[in-house]
């Protein structure tokens, strides 16, 4: 696994929970330290564990050396990072054919070289060139298996995919049945849990993981502008959700409306399936939109906050009630919060905030003034005008009304992220809005936990 980053990281404690034996590469000497100590640098539920346990059973280790991992490996997974290129929306992809051409000198015998990096669709082939054309004697074949990890899921989605997919070369003669076969094994445990495993060309399992993303934000995007028009015409966007989703040609999930999405794929991912489609000749209209609507909603937010504190923010106290671009992460990318704490600041809030992972990532995007740090949301809502949800944590949902009224000084409850019940913060006292939902509360309106089981 060359990479020893998010989804370097996931997939080989994962593929050596399967069985395998994995050998990571990780240049960066501080990380690679503390990997092989056992120590994880990034947030995701039961990460540790898993590596600790791969790692004391001997399936898992850690190094920097591209040459010692290579040799004897049957499979070489390329999963170093593709930050978008500075401005213009293209992965950059650096990296990959760095590490492609590392791997291709190191190589001793044949593999598979598969990346799980996410790419543009015709990368693979880009990379089988590079490796040709360095060692043409070299027997390889080529493999693209997109991840559909989401943050804080990542270890559940690795081992129960909804699918998994594989792209070989599929114009080789044979069609990388070789390829095919390591990769079967390498995912051996699924076929026994019965998951599906689609096997396609280079180009398709390239774009299937940008159509996906874009596909999920698409919906995400459509159920925020519902949830606008639901405001206007007094309807409830969960009662929409549920009966839109209930048909199994939409699906009940993803239909959580929101402040926006953030992270670091849909963002990234659409703009990149954008620029591909610019380049194939392509429209990519509905993707276009779903991007304007996305980046609109997140500017918006901070009126929004404005007008339900009475149409001014100067010298009021704001509770912030997570921060991070949802729950169970600590990643701050592309986050809700970053526009809207600098908006309401920009207009003479004083922030309190709190969030469970976060803090740490978000105070170099924070402003550096009027933002205080609390040590729980209690903490962050002692005091307050107004409060105001931005990621939906459980520990936020745990809170009872009456307790917020009594540590607040003001009234005024925003949640972005509909986690709280309208008619118990309307008997609290609490001057309460939300997303999509009518503001003067109905029985039947209460907040679904099944909404946010996206
Ligand atoms: C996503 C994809 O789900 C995953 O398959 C892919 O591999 C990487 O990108 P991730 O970015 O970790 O995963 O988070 P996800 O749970 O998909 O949420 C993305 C954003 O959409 C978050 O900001 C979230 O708050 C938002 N969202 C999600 C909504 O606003 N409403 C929803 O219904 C679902």
């Amino acid at each position: 696994m060359i990479g020893g980053g998010y989804v370097g990281l996931v997939s080989a404690a994962c593929f050596a929970e399967f069985g395998n034996q994995v050998a990571v590469v990780e240049t960066h000497p501080g990380r690679l330290a503390a990997l092989r100590k056992g120590e994880i640098p990034i947030y995701e539920p039961g990460l540790d564990r898993l590596v600790a346990e791969n790692i004391k059973a001997d399936r898992l280790s850690f190094g920097d050396d591209i040459a010692h991992a290579v040799e004897g490996a049957e499979a070489i997974f390329l999963a170093v990072g593709t930050p978008p290129r500075n401005g213009d929306g293209h992965a950059d992809l650096t990296y990959v054919f760095a590490a492609a051409e590392q791997v291709a000198r190191a190589m001793t015998g044949y593999a598979v070289i598969v990346t799980k990096s996410t790419v543009p669709v015709g990368t693979g082939r880009r990379i089988s060139e590079i490796v040709s054309r360095l060692r043409p004697e070299l027997d390889f074949d080529m493999a693209s298996n997109p991840e559909f990890l989401r943050e804080g899921s990542a270890i559940g989605d690795f081992m129960k995919p909804d699918r998994v997919v594989i792209g070989t070369d599929t114009d080789r003669p044979g069609g990388a049945a070789r390829a095919q076969e390591i990769m079967r094994r390498l995912y051996r445990p699924l076929y026994v849990i019965e998951a599906p495993i689609l096997f396609t060309s280079l180009e398709s399992s390239e774009l299937i993981k940008y159509a996906a993303n874009s596909f999920l934000a698409m919906k995400i995007s459509f159920i925020n502008e519902m949830a606008d028009l639901c405001e206007r015409v007094g309807a409830d966007v969960h009662e929409l959700a549920r009966g839109i989703g209930l048909d199994g040609r939409i699906g009940r999930k993803f239909l959580h409306a929101g402040p926006g999405y953030g992270g670091s794929c849909f963002p990234k991912d659409t703009l990149a399936l954008m620029r591909i489609a610019q380049e194939a000749g392509a429209s990519s209209r509905l993707v276009e939109a779903t991007v304007q609507v996305n980046d609109a909603r997140k500017a918006s937010m901070g009126a929004r906050i404005m007008a339900a504190c009475g149409g001014n923010v100067r010298g009021k106290t704001i509770a912030v009630f997570g921060l991070t671009f949802k729950p169970e992460t600590d990643d701050m990318r592309d986050a809700a919060s970053i526009p809207i704490i600098h908006r309401l600041v920009e207009n003479g809030a004083e922030i309190r905030a709190f969030d469970p992972a976060g803090m740490t990532a978000a105070k170099p995007l924070l402003p550096d003034h009027n933002v205080t740090y609390c040590v729980d949301a209690p903490d962050a809502a002692t005091g307050a005008d107004a409060i105001l949800v931005l990621t939906e944590w459980n520990e936020f949902r745990a809170l009872s009304p009456e307790r917020l009224r009594g540590l607040m000084q003001g009234r005024v409850v925003i949640d972005l992220r509909n986690i709280y019940d309208p008619a118990a913060m309307d008997t609290a006292g609490l001057d309460y809005s939300s997303i999509g939902r009518p503001r003067n509360p109905r029985s039947n309106s209460a907040a679904t936990p099944e909404a946010q089981g996206v």
